[in-house]
């Protein structure tokens, strides 16, 4: 990512900081962009005291914070998640999983009663697909799915040397053209062996926030 894009980055984690009030408990995702996030929240010690996090890299930089880290199971409710993501449309459909945290991601988008996105301009697209579609699947079931998604005209690339914090495998699948992403979810999810579809269309974010070279847009 070029220095543009960061301080784009930077720009909608500083956003979603205002957001929060101060002690709340929050859900944190995973990435670049989520990084600058927790370090805004490092230089304003107990606005957030506890988080729960998509993945053991971003729990080990919030620990490294100050925050501490709980289970979600821990929570009867969560009201904010804040993560990014790879491509978002104006519906606020979204590819995530670049980073190989998307099962985690999604189950704490689910759990959250608001889910806000922070993105840089570069994400905004009018039809997903462009990125690869990360799908994460059960390490022996990789070849089967991945046989069943280039029938769906798909071409599946193993994210070889790659596990995720589940123990599990992404398929990146490029060469979609998601016109329709709830019912491409839905479809995949149906598949055995796929534990999780990149595509957050069925719980979409509630608001993007998007970082461009000179401000923040809310979508
Ligand atoms: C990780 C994700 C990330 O949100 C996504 O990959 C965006 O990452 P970055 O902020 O580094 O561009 O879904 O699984």
């Amino acid at each position: 990512m070029t220095a543009d894009g960061d301080s784009k980055k930077r720009r909608a984690a500083q956003a979603a900081l205002e957001l929060i009030t101060a002690g709340a408990t929050i859900g944190v995702g995973t990435g670049s962009t989520v990084n600058f996030f927790i370090e805004a929240l490092a230089a304003h010690p107990g606005r957030v005291q506890r988080a729960v996090s998509s993945s053991e890299a971003s729990s080990a930089r919030l620990r490294a914070a100050g925050i501490a880290v709980l289970d979600l199971n821990e929570l009867a409710r969560l009201d904010l998640y804040i993560d990014g993501a790879d491509e978002a449309t104006a519906e606020r459909h979204l590819i995530k999983g670049g980073g190989g945290a998307l099962t985690r991601e999604k189950i704490i988008a689910s759990a959250a009663r608001r889910f806000v996105c922070i993105i840089d301009d570069g994400k905004l697209v009018q039809t997903l697909g462009t990125f690869p579609l990360p799908i994460e699947v059960i390490p022996m079931a990789r070849s089967l799915v991945a046989r069943q998604l280039t029938a769906r005209g798909g071409r599946p690339v193993w994210r070889e040397g790659f596990v995720t914090d589940n123990g599990n495998h992404i398929l990146d699948v490029h060469g979609l053209v998601i016109t329709d992403p709830k019912a491409l979810e839905r479809e995949l999810n149906q598949i055995t062996g796929i534990v999780t579809v990149g595509l957050f269309a069925a719980r979409p974010a509630d608001v993007l926030l998007v970082g461009t070279a000179q401000a923040v847009l809310t979508r």
